[in-house]
């Protein structure tokens, strides 16, 4: 039985990964995650099936004794959101940097087989072309970025000086299940499928023509997975995204028609720290990793959008008992 760690397990991205973990059933899945922006209720299911450790990666002498001797580590702990990393750089950086850090050395230190780590399409700034490429320069816009940024360096130098095997995933703009729409710092997507639900509009920031390769959970959770087994790919960084690119403006339009409703949206000020255009070039995490997504952006939002309807109606019938 192999020893799995999901760091962040109790987030979107994670629990997604625990339960596709699960399902191929060849290991005993572990999960790590102090519940700063996770939570015990996306493990609700599968909670029976996994250890749970609630410990935070910012401390190395709590986490270290519990990654060591997993055959994979999934870092995925973090705290995300550009703009909250700009309003308040410092968490940020002791959870995505620091943290990191401490993951690694654990991992190194306690005899791992490999860390797959989830690093971010926002450190490749505003590049002038597109699809976006490995090899392209990063420029980091935010703290956020930055952070990201470094915990890849960290991977691969952790690759290159202590015989960890690493791979760093770039996840590109991620939603589906689970994604919290609860904060104003929540992923646009979720966003919109609460204002859509609620019959509300939702606040496009800037004209609503910045672009976004938006990728289904799922193929991330699978693309993972995939990462975590590869051979010949330890200290090497890969886009995790979908290849499609898709303004917000289409988006709302789109899920206006799955719904049959019209609702316009209300347009605030640009954000600061934004990127204008994400997509990502996927030939190098198809040809090294196996990457082959299966969702289209229409099939990934109804799937998104039905689990919170029955999300929100599990919520009136819990609050109306
Ligand atoms: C960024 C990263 C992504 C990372 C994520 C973590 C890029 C290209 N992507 O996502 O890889 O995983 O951070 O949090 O940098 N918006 C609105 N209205 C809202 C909320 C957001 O219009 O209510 C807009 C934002 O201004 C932005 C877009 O929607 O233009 C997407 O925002 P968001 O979902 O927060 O993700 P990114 O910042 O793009």
């Amino acid at each position: 039985m192999k020893k799995y760690i999901v760091t962040g397990g109790a987030g979107f991205i994670g629990s997604a990964l625990v339960r596709a973990l699960l399902a191929r059933g060849d290991g005993r899945v572990e999960v790590v995650d102090n519940l700063l922006t996770g939570h015990r209720r996306n493990l609700a299911e599968v909670e029976s099936r996994i250890a749970f450790h609630d410990v935070d990666i910012r401390d190395f002498g709590a986490v270290a004794p519990v990654i060591a001797g997993a055959d994979v580590v999934f870092h995925l702990a973090a705290i995300p959101s550009v703009p909250r990393s700009i309003a308040d750089p410092v968490p940020s950086h002791e959870v995505n940097t620091d943290g990191t850090f401490n993951v690694l050395r654990a991992a190194a230190e306690g005899r791992c087989g490999r860390v797959v780590y989830a690093a971010s399409s926002s450190a490749y700034g505003n590049t002038e072309v597109l699809p976006k490429v490995e090899t392209m320069r990063p420029l980091p816009l935010s703290p956020y970025a930055a952070q990201k940024l470094m915990g890849e360096y960290y991977a691969s130098a952790f690759s290159h000086c202590y015989g960890l095997q690493t791979v760093s995933l770039r996840f590109f703009n991620v939603y589906g299940p689970r994604q919290d729409p609860s904060s104003a710092y929540s992923g646009v997507l979720s966003l919109f499928m609460k204002h859509l639900i609620a019959r509300t509009a939702p606040t496009i920031f800037g004209d609503g023509e910045q672009t976004r390769d938006f990728t289904f959970v799922e193929d991330v959770a699978e693309l993972v997975i995939k990462a975590s087994q590869a051979s010949g790919v330890s200290g090497n960084m890969y886009n995790a995204g979908n290849g499609g690119r898709y303004s917000l403006n289409q988006l709302w339009t789109l899920l206006q028609e799955i719904e049959g409703v019209r609702i316009s949206p209300a347009y605030g000020p640009p954000r600061a720290g934004d990127v204008r255009d994400s997509q990502a070039d996927t030939t190098a995490a198809v040809r090294d990793l196996g990457h082959a997504p299966r969702f289209t952006i229409e099939q990934g939002l109804r799937r998104t959008l039905d689990w919170y309807k029955k999300d929100v109606a599990a919520e009136a019938t819990l609050t109306a008992s």
